[in-house]
């Protein structure tokens, strides 16, 4: 090759290399945020506002891509998911995190541990949120928030209100110890099953019922394969937000800094709009007059709070005395008043 076609080759090769670098500078960087919610929902509509907000405040070197609905993965898929690298952002539920080690996490699922958002609040946004969100570090996750949803609701093809309703009932829960000694002690048959199959197994009968919060029920259209809802609020379902700790810590500062603002907003936002969403959406459940909507008597309320509250003794060593002691600390609560 004569020095003149040499020559020739170097510079196209070194602008074809330059070329490359600067869409490399260029392109923004991926955030894949998977969930297994609709749209339409606290978690949904929050995920949503966080994609906006990161473009917004980082000029775009950040693009977060939201699959909504299980589209990309399924409640145990995903954890896999993050912790190898293929997403980098998931809010699952608290009552999730057990196959993570972070048993801690299921004192949110204990029946009747909180009465009201306020009370959920000094525990989510407080000093115990943090240290359990810290406990996650060492599992190559990091914790970044927590994003309300609502409480529980049962639903099934009768009215659940007293403990013979519940009897011999197949009941759907998340994979959580503690919703299943719940389920057992209201004498109930719990089931663990992927929050994408609930609607299916719903209407073919390989359940007979479930709990969730009324965004949930009605984004699912479980309401139109379940004929009674029972407003229980024996217990809250709610989220942790969380990255692959790796991919977190490479950030650049800067754009880390900026994705810290927008998750603060972001879950400002959720905390506001989740109590609306889910009344919203039990109206909405009313309105199709597919499910029949029960209140508890102030005595059938009781009941069952009485036949739940040991759970709470029968989980402690698995969500540990301390944690538990500090959430009671925080809220109040007695399990000895119940
Ligand atoms: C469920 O599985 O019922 C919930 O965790 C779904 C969700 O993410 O709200």
């Amino acid at each position: 090759m004569s020095l003149f076609a040499r020559t020739r080759r170097l510079a196209i090769l070194s602008t074809a290399l330059l070329a490359a670098g600067l869409s490399w500078a260029q392109a923004p960087i991926v955030i894949k945020f998977s969930h297994v919610v609709a749209n339409d929902t606290p978690k949904g509509k929050a995920a949503d506002f966080f994609a906006k907000r990161a473009a917004e405040l980082t000029g775009g070197k950040v693009k977060v891509e939201v699959y909504a609905n299980s589209t990309l993965y399924k409640d145990k898929e995903e954890m896999e998911a993050l912790q190898l690298g293929a997403v980098q952002m998931l809010a699952p539920s608290l009552a999730k995190f057990g196959p993570l080690g972070a048993k801690e996490f299921e004192v949110f699922d204990l029946p009747f541990i909180f009465d009201n958002y306020e009370e959920l609040h000094k525990v989510t946004q407080g000093p115990v949120g943090k240290m359990l969100l810290g406990k996650l570090e060492g599992r190559g996750i990091k914790g970044l928030a927590f994003w309300d949803n609502g409480f529980k609701s049962f639903s099934a093809n009768k009215p659940l209100k007293s403990l013979d309703d519940f009897k011999g009932q197949k009941l759907r829960i998340q994979s959580s110890k503690v919703l299943e000694s719940q389920m057992r002690a209201l004498g109930a048959l719990p089931q663990v099953m992927a929050f994408s199959e609930v609607y299916q197994a719903l209407q073919t009968g390989v359940v007979d019922g479930t709990e969730n919060p009324h965004s949930n029920l009605y984004t699912q259209k479980m309401h139109e394969v379940q004929k009674h809802v029972t407003l229980s609020d024996h217990g809250y379902l709610g989220y942790a937000v969380i990255t692959n700790k790796k991919f977190w810590d490479g950030l650049p500062a800067d754009v880390r800094g900026k994705l810290e603002q927008a998750m603060t907003e972001s879950t400002a936002y959720a905390n506001r709009i989740a109590k609306e969403e889910n009344d919203a959406a039990l109206e909405k459940v009313k309105a199709s007059g597919k499910s029949q909507v029960h209140a508890l008597s102030v005595a059938e309320r009781q009941a069952m709070k009485k036949a739940l509250v040991k759970v709470h003794q029968e989980m402690a060593s698995r969500i540990g005395q301390e944690t538990l002691n500090a959430v009671y600390k925080e809220t109040g609560f007695d399990p000895s008043k119940l």
